[in-house]
C-alpha cells in the first residue's frame, strides 16, 4: 500500500504530466534541477567516472561495509581529519544503499543493542522517516519542531519536548537543512540542544542528507554533528551522496556510529557485519568508486566543492528572486522565511486550500502541505511563479 506523502507526490506527477499548459511548473520533485529545469550531473562526477572506467578494475565483491577508499573518506568529511574520533580509531563506517539505507542500518542496529526502543522524530520530517523506524523495530515517536504561526523553528516546543522524552530515548536529528521546512537551528540553539541531550541522556541519531548543499560549505553544515561529537556524545550518523553529488541513483552513503574506545569500535564493526550480511551481503561498488575519486583526489575534489557551492548558490539565488519578484508584485505578506530558510526545500506556509488552486488555476504543482523544491525554480519560471502565489495570496 502506498502511503499518503508518495501518494500526494505521484499525484503531482501525474497531473504534472496531463497538464498541456506549456509554462507549467513542477516543485514537487526532491532532485537539483539547473537553470534550464534539467537534472545535473556534476562535471567532477563524470570526470571521476571516467577516471574509474579507465583503470580497469574488476568487478569483484566489495567487502560486507564497503569499498574502504570511500568510507575513509565520507568519515574524514563529516567528522573532519582532525577529529578525535578518527583520530583514536573509534568510528564504525559502513557504506551503505544511500542514506535511507544508512538509516535502516542504524534503525536495525539500534533495535537490536539499543536499551530504549523510543526514538523521536521531529514534526515535521522526511515522511520516510517514520516507516522506515518503524519497520526496524522502533517505536516512532515525535518533538515539535515547526512553528506554523511564525514558519520558523518552534524551539522551545523542542526543547520541551526533548526535556519530557523517557531518559535515554533516542533522538534523530537532520544535522542541516531540515527537510521538508528548511528550517535549521542556529548554532546557538544547536548547543541548547546539545545539553538537553546530554543532560537526558539520550542517544542522537543523525541524518546528514545534505552535506555541502545546505550552505555551500561541507564544513558549516557539518557544524552540528562535530560540535555534539566535541560534547563528548556517542552518537550515530547516516550520510547521503545522492545530493550534494548528485548520484541519486547510484545509492551512495555511509553510516557510522561513534564508540569510546578502539576497543569498543572492535566490537561494534563485528556486529555491524553481522547485521548487514543477511540484508544484501555487500553494497553496490560504481558509486562508491566514483565518490571516492572525488574525496581522494585533491584537484577533483577542489572542483567538486566548487560545484557544490554552485548549487547551493542557485537554490539561494532562486529563494531571494522568488521573495524579490512577490515584493514587487506588492505582496502584502511576510516573505521572509522564503530565504530564511535552507536547502532544497522552502515551506510557504501556504494551505491545501491555496496549494490546490496553485495547481489547478495556475499550472504550478507541488505538495498540499505548502513544500516547495526550490530546485524547480530557474530564472525562467520565477517571475509566472511569484504572480501565481501573489494571485492566490491577495
Ligand atoms: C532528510 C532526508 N534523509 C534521507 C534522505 C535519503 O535519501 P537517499 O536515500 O536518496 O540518500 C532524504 C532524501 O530526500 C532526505 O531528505
Amino acid at each position: 500500500m502506498i502511503n499518503s506523502l508518495q501518494d500526494a507526490i505521484l499525484g503531482i506527477t501525474e497531473a504534472f504530466k496531463a497538464d498541456s499548459f506549456g509554462e507549467k511548473i513542477n516543485l514537487g520533485v526532491g532532485a537539483y534541477r539547473d537553470d534550464k529545469g534539467k537534472p545535473y550531473v556534476l562535471p567532477s562526477v563524470k570526470a571521476a567516472e571516467q577516471k574509474v572506467i579507465n583503470s580497469n578494475l574488476d568487478k569483484e565483491y566489495a567487502g560486507i561495509t564497503g569499498v574502504p577508499s570511500f568510507t575513509k573518506a565520507a568519515a574524514v568529511l563529516a567528522y573532519s581529519s582532525s577529529s578525535s574520533v578518527i583520530k583514536d580509531d573509534r568510528l564504525v563506517i559502513t557504506q551503505s544503499i544511500s542514506g535511507t539505507g544508512a538509516l535502516r542500518i542504524g534503525g536495525e542496529f539500534l533495535a537490536r543493542f539499543y536499551p530504549s526502543k523510543k526514538i523521536f522524530i521531529p514534526t515535521p520530517s522526511w515522511a520516510n522517516h517514520n516507516a522506515l523506524f518503524k519497520d526496524s523495530g522502533l517505536e516512532v515517536e515525535k518533538y515539535r519542531y515547526y512553528n506554523k504561526d511564525t514558519i520558523g523553528l518552534d524551539f522551545e516546543g523542542m526543547l520541551a519536548d526533548l526535556k519530557s522524552a523517557p531518559e535515554g530515548s533516542l533522538v534523530l536529528l537532520h544535522a542541516c537543512a531540515h527537510n521538508p521546512t528548511g528550517i535549521d537551528p542556529t548554532e546557538e540553539q544547536w548547543k541548547q540542544i546539545s545539553d538537553v541531550v546530554k543532560v537526558k541522556k539520550h542517544y542522537p541519531f543523525f541524518d546528514m542528507a545534505y552535506q555541502g548543499f545546505a550552505s555551500g560549505d561541507t564544513d558549516r553544515d557539518a557544524f552540528a554533528v562535530r560540535y555534539f561529537v566535541a560534547q563528548g556524545h556517542q552518537l550515530c550518523l547516516a550520510q547521503s551522496f545522492a545530493k550534494n553529488m548528485g548520484l541519486y541513483g547510484e545509492r551512495v552513503g555511509a553510516f557510522s556510529i561513534v564508540c569510546d574506545s578502539a576497543e569498543e569500535k572492535k566490537r561494534v564493526d563485528s556486529q555491524i557485519k553481522i547485521l548487514v550480511r543477511p540484508l544484501y551481503s555487500n553494497p553496490p561498488v560504481h558509486g562508491a568508486r566514483i565518490a571516492a575519486e572525488i574525496l581522494n583526489d585533491p584537484s577533483l575534489n577542489k572542483q567538486w566543492l566548487g560545484e557544490v557551492k554552485g548549487m547551493a548558490d542557485r537554490i539561494i539565488s532562486m529563494r531571494s528572486l522568488l521573495k524579490e519578484n512577490l515584493e514587487a508584485l506588492g505582496s502584502k505578506h511576510d516573505w521572509s522565511h522564503i530565504t530564511s530558510q535552507i536547502g532544497m526545500f522552502a515551506y510557504t506556509g501556504l494551505t491545501p486550500q491555496q496549494m490546490e488552486k496553485l495547481a489547478k488555476e495556475n499550472s504550478v504543482y507541488a505538495t498540499k502541505d505548502g513544500r516547495i523544491s526550490v530546485a524547480g525554480i530557474t530564472s525562467g519560471n520565477v517571475k509566472r511563479l511569484a504572480e501565481s502565489i501573489h494571485k492566490i495570496t491577495s
